[in-house]
């Protein structure tokens, strides 16, 4: 007999149809929200479940959920799963690291570069109409040149980031509470700092933490205080690593001079005051989304939830610390 297995939402389209065929799949909604009771009167039967970063798996779902062997997120982050709960009662979480990890450095240099170079603002302008001729003062922005990135999270997707900004003569500087070795520095042309030395030194500052009960709020009104009036916050992780409230207090005040967000703290809802702004941009959490990228993850979450419903042990399990 097949295993019963619950998709939240669909997956691409072939690798929805590989999975179909290897398991007794239902899917519990086309909607892009799954209400929690539904999710938990779904899951009373099935050994596994195939998520997204949308899908709140916590204790009381686990607890609802019996039968339930293998939980396969099919995002990188695993902040929407009580992770060390469900390893208590046995049940393997798996995630989808590394196929992301381009793509997502990818679009942080478009939002570094659409952001100091005010290029939404310019597209905006001239779809209005205004261009009326080259003009010396016309959308000024900030070179990169010789200026210093910050990179907050320095994990695969961090150096990947720092990779890319050496192309662009940009110094790096970073802090992650687990510092790199001199070596690994050296390769990667970054130095480590202490968190508010680098928001005080940096020209950009990029975040690429996780979420955690430790990175929750990391940027608070206080650490936007360090900042320079000329600087550039990126936001591509999660975003309640940033007080979104005191963020836009200090765009409005020009304590920054802008930002570029793919996340949000209440996502879907974004900030009201944040849409009113000319010095934000605002993505709706593409950072993955490429074709190549969304394929492997599919694929990736749907292999690690087989792998985990023959007994295997999945190549992408998520350790608890
Ligand atoms: C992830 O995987 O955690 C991203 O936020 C979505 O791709």
């Amino acid at each position: 007999m097949k295993p019963k297995v619950l998709l939240t939402h669909p997956l691409l389209k072939e690798a929805m149809d590989y999975l179909a065929d290897q398991v007794d799949l239902e899917l519990a909604t086309e909607e892009l929200f799954l209400p929690k009771a539904e999710l938990i009167s779904k899951l009373k039967d099935k050994e596994g479940l195939l998520c997204f970063l949308t899908d709140q798996v916590d204790k009381e779902v686990i607890d609802e959920a019996p039968e339930l062997k293998v939980i396969a997120n099919c995002a990188v982050g695993v902040n929407n799963i009580d992770v060390s709960y469900a390893r208590r009662r046995g049940i393997l979480v798996t995630n989808t690291p590394e196929v992301l990890t381009e793509a997502t450095a990818d679009l942080t240099l478009a939002l570094i570069l659409a952001t100091t170079r005010r290029l939404v603002e310019a597209d905006r302008f001239c779809r209005q109409g205004k261009f009326q001729g080259w003009k010396i003062d016309l959308f000024l922005g900030q070179e990169l040149s010789g200026k210093t990135l910050g990179i907050i999270g320095f994990g695969r997707i961090g150096r990947a980031v720092a990779r890319r900004a050496k192309a662009f003569n940009l110094k790096v500087i970073y802090y992650d509470p687990h510092p790199l070795s001199r070596n690994q520095e050296k390769e990667l042309g970054a130095e480590f700092r202490d968190l508010d030395s680098l928001l005080s030194e940096s020209d950009i500052v990029s975040i690429h933490a996780s979420l955690t009960p430790q990175s929750y709020h990391l940027i608070s009104k206080e650490r936007l205080g360090l900042m320079k009036k000329t600087a550039v916050l990126i936001n591509v992780a999660r975003g309640p690593i940033v007080d979104e409230k005191a963020l836009v207090e200090a765009l409005e005040q020009g304590k920054i001079w802008a930002a570029g967000l793919d996340v949000y703290e209440n996502e879907p809802q974004i900030e009201p005051k944040l849409l009113q702004l000319e010095n934000v941009i605002l993505l709706p959490h593409i950072g993955s989304a490429t074709y190549e990228t969304r394929r492997k993850m599919c694929f990736m979450s749907v292999n690690n939830l087989l792998q985990g419903l023959r007994g295997e042990r999945p190549n992408n399990l998520v350790e608890v610390d």
